[in-house]
């Protein structure tokens, strides 16, 4: 399926009005409050002793405020943020020459940082460790290495993908942070300060109604509200009431858990064709037309947080939950194999 799915986490071409809905500053970021608390403690520590930030990784399911949070932590630091991606730093000396411009303090955000070449990697390990970069001079037997030393900066990283790291990356931060799935609660909130922002009337209600349907997404719900908003416009009297949100979204055939069409024509064929599973992550993606990765790091997150498949060493199996949310009953064709006894005689 190579259109956009309008429930997909990863940014679409339509989300352009995010950056004015980004909040700038812890209090507005609402949820992750275990993050916040930490961070809270980290930052003011930092300040007092006057000295920068630790660098952070941060992880999780794309859509859930990690790029935000960066700009957030540098602007509460009172500092600049420079904004590159591991795709985009394509040989060391496109990172040597983004470290050696920053300033005292700066935050440098790595989006993707799971794509840094090996390469460019080595020249990252004394950077974040010694605030050093070592640089080679001359070829051949002359060749020596020369250290310049780096202003302290502090790294924020972000990735869908932390298994990927490798290890002495991964060790070169002092503050892991994952980010968590949302909850309705708190996606409401979101969503009615998004209204706000974009001058939209939303009913406490109606903004639940969506929230419940956005799979724990910021960037989901922000989308959402823009389409309900359509359909109050023209077929309500422009507030998105629980009503109107609930027709507006029954409408972009999403369920009330949020699953598009995708979603069930993944777990009804797990259902139908393979009597629930155990069914391979290839098979998954030849069913729905995604690729294995995207599969794993943005659909199945959100259907495991639901219950509705589990992981299994054969593959994924649905449970009953799924079966009752597709109002299909429950029989189990693949049953558990069935214990041989021993004869220990
Ligand atoms: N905690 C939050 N509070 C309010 N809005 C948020 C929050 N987290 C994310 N958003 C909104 O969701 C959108 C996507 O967030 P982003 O930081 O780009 O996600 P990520 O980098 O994890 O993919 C942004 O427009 C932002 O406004
Ligand atoms: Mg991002």
């Amino acid at each position: 399926m190579d259109e956009e799915r309008l429930i997909q986490a990863e940014y679409r071409s339509d989300d352009d009005i995010e950056g004015s809905l980004r909040p700038h500053s812890l209090a507005e970021y609402h949820g992750q409050q275990k993050i916040k608390e930490s961070l809270g403690i980290y930052m003011q520590a930092a300040l007092e002793r006057r000295e920068p930030l630790d660098h952070i990784l941060l992880y999780g399911p794309p859509g859930l405020g990690k790029t935000t949070l960066a700009g957030i932590i540098a602007a509460e630091m009172g500092h600049n943020i420079r904004i590159t991606s591991g795709p985009a730093i394509e040989r060391p000396g496109d990172l040597a020459s983004i470290l050696t411009n920053l300033n005292a303090g700066d935050v440098l955000f790595i989006d993707e940082i799971h794509r840094l070449s090996h390469a460019v990697e080595e020249v990252l390990y004394p950077a974040m460790e010694d605030f050093a970069l070592d640089i080679m001079i001359g070829k051949g037997p002359s060749a020596r290495s020369i250290r310049l030393d780096l202003p302290k900066f502090t790294l924020i990283a972000a990735t869908t993908r932390a298994g990927m790291l490798t290890s002495p990356l991964r060790d070169r931060f002092g503050i892991h942070f994952r980010l968590e799935l949302y909850t309705p609660e708190e996606l409401a909130v979101i969503i009615e300060r998004s209204a706000r922002i974009m001058r939209i009337e939303c009913e406490h209600d109606g903004a639940l109604e969506v929230a419940s349907r956005s799979r724990g997404t910021p960037r989901v719900a922000n989308r959402l509200i823009k389409r309900v908003r359509d359909y109050a416009q023209v077929r309500g009297q422009g507030t998105i009431t629980a009503d109107i949100a609930r027709e507006g979204l029954d409408m972009l055939e999403i369920d009330i858990l949020g699953l598009d069409r995708t979603d069930r024509i993944m777990l009804e064929t797990m259902i139908r064709k393979f009597g629930g599973g155990p069914v391979g992550l290839d098979t998954l993606a030849a069913i729905t037309g995604e690729d294995a990765g995207t599969i794993e790091d943005v659909y199945e997150p959100y259907l495991l947080q639901l219950g509705f498949i589990m992981r299994t060493p054969r593959g994924r199996v649905a449970t009953p939950a799924a079966y009752e949310h597709l109002g299909l009953t429950y029989v189990p064709t693949n049953p558990a194999p069935q214990q041989t006894r021993l004869n220990l005689d």
